[in-house]
């Protein structure tokens, strides 16, 4: 996607063919910075300190972990310690698990002189799936904006909530709730986004500076306005993404999620989940007894960061002196409150049944 109407992809190889780009998300929406990645360790710091966040983003960074690692050492044993490593990174997004349960079982069976290459090849395969991935997201997505506009009174707008930033940033490309918007968008429907700003990071920031550079009209708003908003019919429909789907359909996204998906069912208002394949895990039911929820430091609740009178970018503390801070990363949202999921497949409801019969293959 764009930036200052340049195209950008979250992660790529940088010109040498070996080195890992990223943009530093922990300075956006302030600072465009690009940082490099040149070890399995820089990217597994990439991941754990979130300079990369978003679950399909977490997974296609540590496949170019593991690239970088197979560059450094193709041994058996290096290869466990990469997968050891990347694996400790984030707890909650299945992706990580997926690309590195891929990466491993490929790069087992390779011959150690065959390993940096068949993992670079890997890890853009990767990227480039999670592109495809997405964007089939939007086109789906864009049938359900489609049919809301069409209830409308002709040329009014769609109202959109979303939670966090579950755009291209946090995606390689296009994003996962975010994609069906941009569609909506190129398709000339009049879109406009209530952006939750989502403390204690802020990712509802990342999200405001994608609509702003793709000129998608939206509004920032406090997490807790989303519920007044449904209650006085300013919103037409919630799209959030997901960082971990049950089989039976409970979603695990940025914390604050399953209040919005309570305030949605109390006024009728749809709440679609959108995801990639990938973030299914196939191995749990219950969302809530089975899913591991991250929980990250304190500071991240005490302090925030923006821009000072001079334009330049600090951070501040918000809370008295020693209060003890609580940062849960995630919460879940049971199925029953999920109106349906947008995969890449097309939409289905939340529920084992309807999972199982559009991704059987994948079973
Ligand atoms: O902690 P983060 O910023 O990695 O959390 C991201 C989210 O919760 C997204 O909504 C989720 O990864 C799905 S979007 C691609």
């Amino acid at each position: 996607m764009e930036i200052n109407g340049k195209h950008y992809r979250s992660v790529w190889l940088a010109d040498d063919g070996t080195t890992v780009e990223i943009l530093d998300q922990t300075k956006l929406p302030y600072e465009l910075e690009i940082i490099q990645l040149t070890s399995m360790q820089l990217a597994a710091t990439a991941i754990r300190d979130m300079w990369v966040r978003g679950a399909p983003l977490i997974g296609a960074v540590a496949a170019y972990g593991v690239a970088l690692g197979m560059k450094h050492d193709p041994s058996d044993e290096h290869l466990q310690k990469c997968y050891d490593e990347l694996i400790e990174t984030r707890p909650t997004a299945i992706n990580l698990k997926w690309a590195l349960d891929r990466a491993f079982s490929l790069l087992q069976g390779t011959p150690t002189e065959q390993r940096e290459k068949v993992a670079y090849t890997l890890a853009e395969e990767v990227a480039d799936e999670d592109v495809k991935l997405c964007e089939s997201i939007g086109d789906h997505g864009l049938e359900l904006i489609k049919e809301i506009a069409s209830k409308k009174p002709q040329g009014s707008v769609v109202n959109i909530l979303t939670h966090c930033n579950a755009g291209w940033l946090a995606t390689v490309d296009w994003g996962t709730a975010i994609s069906p918007i941009y569609k909506a968008h190129e398709a000339g429907i009049k879109v406009h986004v209530w952006v939750d700003e989502t403390r204690p990071r802020n990712q509802g920031l990342l999200t405001a500076f994608e609509l702003s550079s793709h000129g998608v009209p939206h509004t920032l708003i406090a997490d807790n306005a989303g519920g007044h908003l449904m209650q006085h019919g300013e919103v037409d429909l919630c799209i959030v993404g997901t960082d971990r789907t049950t089989a039976q359909g409970d979603v695990c996204n940025k914390i604050g999620t399953y209040l919005k998906a309570l305030a949605a069912y109390d006024n009728n208002v749809p709440f679609y989940v959108a995801l990639p394949s990938p973030t299914i895990d196939w191995t749990i039911n219950d969302g809530l007894k089975e899913i591991p929820i991250e929980q990250r430091a304190g500071h991240e609740q005490s302090h925030v960061f923006g821009l000072d009178e001079n334009g330049t970018r600090r951070e501040v503390n918000t809370a008295p002196k020693g209060t003890e801070c609580g940062n849960y990363a995630f919460d879940v949202t049971p199925a029953k409150y999920v109106t349906g999921l947008i995969t890449e497949r097309g939409v289905c409801d939340a529920n084992h049944d309807a999972l199982a019969t559009m991704f059987s293959d994948l079973l």
